[in-house]
């Protein structure tokens, strides 16, 4: 088969962001612009060379609007630059978490998956591409560094002719001396979550009338969560909702919050609401939890899982320390330091877990964006929240609701909130951010009404285990009771500029633990406001997205 050099002109703009490549459809449609991001990926990882003998690669995506499109071109440039082998999920399927998993079991070179995540899909939607390395997890920043500056001086990128690949047939077909082979997207993957909890006492769970609701979102995890909810965990037909991975998510945005999940949420809220609810995003790998008429903060999902985490098989023997992001509240490292094991407080996303989860410094991983895993994959993973909280659910016997008061009671409640306010014009959101950093000197000792300031900071990071620094990784005000407020502008919008506000306070007073959080924050949503001058800066009244 004739291998092509195409010749081209750089792009500037494909700088891999939190998670990947991340553009709208019509960029990605640019003529060579997928292709050279894929060249810049393969000579970044194999340093200009060819693919050593016998590679394998990992290849699938959500599901999205180019998906199909974007494999077959993937596939003929991994032909042309010489990968031996490329397991692909049938229809071009694999979820986040999935990708990760088959990466490790079948040792493999890395793989690439192709997804927005939770951004909306569809010809006016948004694309993406990350590369994922050989232990499973999102690319480090030395190496997405290396892409974006290979990408700026790539003068050419190897393909082979057209070939048309059965996406849907499963086993092997050859591309030019290379095997693609379609493999069943859940399988692997239903066999690790077996593995780790106990299918047997959530089945029993179901069979004495617990009902569940999982919402798919229309997005990848509809054919998981059928295999697994419905088929091995014995929940009847139809509780799995919108369980159909369509191309443009139904026109909806697939992220798992009380905003976009408005159908569960309808549901849970509502007249006979069943006893647990739950729902993923784009790509599988966010989750969000509620129980009846009760909402649980990704924040303390990490942390009732870490205080509970014995109760599930493949955690019976212990964690070995827990790793939260900065804006993820701290009702985690109550556990950790409950627990005896320690808690590392880490920049946003999802890469900066791998290093102390491969160094075996911890278990479990959670992100206040929805975002909790361990170290079963190198991703984050909304079905295995779902199925640890089932198995929890299983084991005490008690409602969701329940479950969280009795931990509020033991640790204390941080009550937490996040406030998006999305798609503002870029000056305004670094006019904001400006504002808070100039005030920076002016405010530790500083008293707004029962909150003092302690610290302020820029968040930056050093990993223990690599040494590399990150920095600018968000502004911090520290009050000398532990509430915090934090400002960030987030790394995945595609949109304008999106800040987002976290306010946490700390409740110890089991009377007042129950409160509404918005109400119980109120203080310090008006000093956040008196701080930054959003409000008067943005010309908005309310944030975008409360979560
Ligand atoms: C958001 C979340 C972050 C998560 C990332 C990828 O990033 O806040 O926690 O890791 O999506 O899912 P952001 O837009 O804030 O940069
Ligand atoms: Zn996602």
């Amino acid at each position: 088969m004739n291998i092509r050099t195409v010749a081209t002109t750089p792009f500037a703009d494909q700088k891999p962001g939190t998670s990947g490549l991340r553009k709208k459809v019509a960029v990605f449609r640019t003529p060579h612009y997928l292709e050279n991001f894929v060249q810049a990926v393969f000579d970044t990882i194999f340093d200009n060379a060819p693919a050593p003998a016998g590679s394998t690669l990992v290849l699938g995506g959500d599901g999205r609007y180019l998906n199909r499109e974007a494999i077959q071109v993937i596939l003929r440039m991994a032909a042309a630059n010489g990968f031996g082998r490329v397991l692909v999920g049938q229809g071009g399927i694999l979820s986040t978490p999935a990708a990760s998993c088959v990466i490790r079991k079948y040792a493999t070179f890395g793989g690439l998956i192709l997804s927005a995540s939770h951004n909306p899909g569809g010809p006016a939607g948004d694309f993406g591409i990350k590369y994922n390395t050989a232990n499973g997890g999102p690319a480090p920043e030395k190496i997405t560094d290396a892409i974006f500056a290979r990408s700026k001086a790539l003068t050419s990128y190897r393909i082979v002719e057209p070939a048309d690949i059965d996406l849907d047939r499963p086993g092997q077909q050859m591309l030019g001396g290379m095997v693609v082979e379609i493999i069943d997207p859940v399988a692997d993957y239903a066999e690790l979550m077996e593995s780790l909890f106990d299918f047997a006492v959530i089945r029993a769970l179901v069979a004495g009338g617990f009902r569940l609701c999982f919402d798919a979102m229309h997005a990848v995890t509809g054919p998981y969560a059928r295999e697994i909810l419905e088929r091995r965990l014995g929940a009847p037909a139809g509780s799995v909702i919108n369980g159909v991975p369509l191309e443009d998510f139904g026109g909806g945005h697939p992220d798992p919050n009380l905003t976009y999940a408005d159908q569960l949420v309808a549901i849970m809220y509502g007249k006979d609401a069943p006893d647990f609810g739950a729902a993923s995003d784009g790509d599988g790998d966010r989750n969000m939890i509620l129980g009846r008429g009760f909402f649980v903060t990704p924040s303390d999902s990490l942390a009732v899982i870490a205080a509970n985490a014995r109760l599930a098989p493949g955690y019976a023997r212990g964690i070995a320390g827990i790793a939260r992001s900065m804006p993820t509240s701290a009702a985690a490292d109550r556990v950790a330091q409950k627990l005896g094991v320690p808690c590392f407080e880490t920049p946003t996303g999802w890469k900066f877990f791998g290093n102390l989860m491969d160094a075996g410094r911890v278990t479990l991983c959670g992100e206040e964006s929805f975002g909790t895993g361990s170290n079963h994959v190198r991703e984050k993973d909304g079905l295995w929240a779902v199925l640890f909280w089932l198995n929890i659910l299983a084991k005490r016997g008690q409602s969701v609701e329940q479950i969280l008061e009795d931990h509020w009671a033991v640790f204390g409640r941080n009550v937490y909130s996040r406030h998006d306010h999305e798609a503002l014009p870029t000056e305004v959101a670094n006019g904001i951010m400006d504002q808070v950093r100039g005030a920076f000197p002016t405010l530790p000792g500083k008293a707004f009404g029962n909150y003092t300031v302690k610290v302020c900071d820029d968040f930056s990071y050093t990993d223990p285990i690599d040494g590399s620094v990150s920095t600018g990784q968000g502004l911090r005000i520290i009050f000398a009771d532990g509430s915090r407020i934090v400002f960030r502008l987030s790394g995945t919008g595609t949109e304008g500029a999106t800040l987002r506000v976290y306010l946490e306070a700390f409740e110890g007073d089991p009377a007042r633990q129950r409160g509404d959080a918005q109400l119980l924050l109120a203080e310090l949503i008006a000093i956040a406001d008196e701080i930054s001058g959003l409000k008067a800066r943005s010309g908005r009244e309310r944030p975008t997205v409360i979560t």
